[in-house]
């Protein structure tokens, strides 16, 4: 039986439902010494900002239970830099491209989005309106993320969808009561697909000198341990919205992405687990052809939201 690992998001057609998830690939040079990144079904590339950012003052990595810590701040070289010197080796490699993109303002996320379509830097872009990392943990000032607002995940997504014919993701956050409501407003703005979920926002303390363990103060937890939170999230966005769903959170083997599969995700997403094993999409990818062999499913589309609820 031949399987079909094919999968579409709006009008981008991907080779399987496996990327990686932004900022644990960096754009791929260093994973591309372990395996032909071309075989993902896309690349996700950290968030492009407009000018090259340092990211926060370190420390900014913690290791928690099942799971780490990040205040990385999107560190990243910026669009110039990116198109000039990153996407060239991309595109020689024929990967398929997703380009996610952080904006302090509508105008700069659309200015981003101008600039890859306009010199061909992503086959489809990923909005990310849910760093939790971009803001002083210590200021009184609190300042929201877009992804808290269902008005301004609406109000920024329609922005970039008026200015582009890429496919458009939309990165939404755990931090929130209940993530339809952003997810709706994606939806609503003209986004093609959400990503489901961006870091939960966590703290961790050494006793001794009575410190944040991180710098930041905050940072956003992800890896195994927020896995059963970001299914639950796939699985409650997916039967709200029409559009596809990528999920992410912890996941570390083909058993895990056929979780989010089966919760209602079309495509899903590694993230930390890359640091500890850089060959786990391709495990992924072939533990999903077995299973569909397996069980006689000859398209991956199938198990999308196949959950039985007794
Ligand atoms: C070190 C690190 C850096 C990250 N940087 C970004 C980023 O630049 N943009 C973004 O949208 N998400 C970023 N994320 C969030 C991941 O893309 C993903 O949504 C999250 O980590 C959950 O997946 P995981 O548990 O498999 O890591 C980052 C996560 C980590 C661990």
């Amino acid at each position: 039986m031949d399987v079909s690992l094919q999968i579409s998001i709006g009008k981008l057609i991907l080779k399987n439902p496996v990327t990686v998830a932004s900022g644990t690939f960096g754009y791929g040079e260093e994973y591309a010494e372990y395996f032909d990144i071309s075989e993902l079904g896309a690349v996700t590339i950290k968030s492009l900002t407009l000018k090259p950012r340092l990211g926060n003052v370190p420390p900014r990595i913690v290791e928690t239970p099942a799971g780490m810590l990040n205040a990385i701040g999107l560190q990243n070289v910026g669009i110039e830099t990116y198109l000039k010197y990153k996407l060239p080796f991309l595109r020689e490699k024929k990967c398929t491209i997703i380009a996610n993109i952080y904006g302090t303002s509508i105008e700069e996320y659309v200015q981003l989005a101008e600039q890859l379509e306009k010199e061909g830097g992503a086959d489809a872009i990923e909005m990310n309106l849910s760093c939790p990392n971009v803001h002083d943990a210590k200021s009184k000032f609190k300042c929201p993320l877009i992804a808290q607002s269902p008005e301004w995940v609406e109000k920024y997504t329609y922005a970039v969808r008026s200015i582009t014919k890429l496919p458009l993701i939309v990165k939404l956050s755990p931090n929130v009561a209940d993530i339809t409501e952003p997810a709706l407003s994606a939806e609503k703005g003209g986004a093609d697909a959400v990503s489901i979920i961006n870091t939960l926002l966590g703290m961790a303390i050494d006793v001794n000198t009575r410190k944040p363990k991180l710098r930041n103060v905050v940072g956003g937890l992800s890896g195994p341990a927020i896995r059963p939170v970001a299914l639950k999230m796939v699985w409650d966005v997916s039967r709200t919205v029409k559009i596809p769903v990528i999920g992410m959170g912890g996941i570390c083997s083909a058993s895990d992405a056929l979780e989010f599969l089966i919760a209602g995700a079309r495509m899903i997403a590694v993230g930390s687990y890359l640091f500890r094993d850089p060959l786990v999409p391709m495990r992924i990818i072939q533990g999903l052809r077995d299973y569909c062999l397996t069980h006689n499913i000859d398209d991956i589309n199938k198990l999308v939201g196949s959950v039985i609820v007794e």
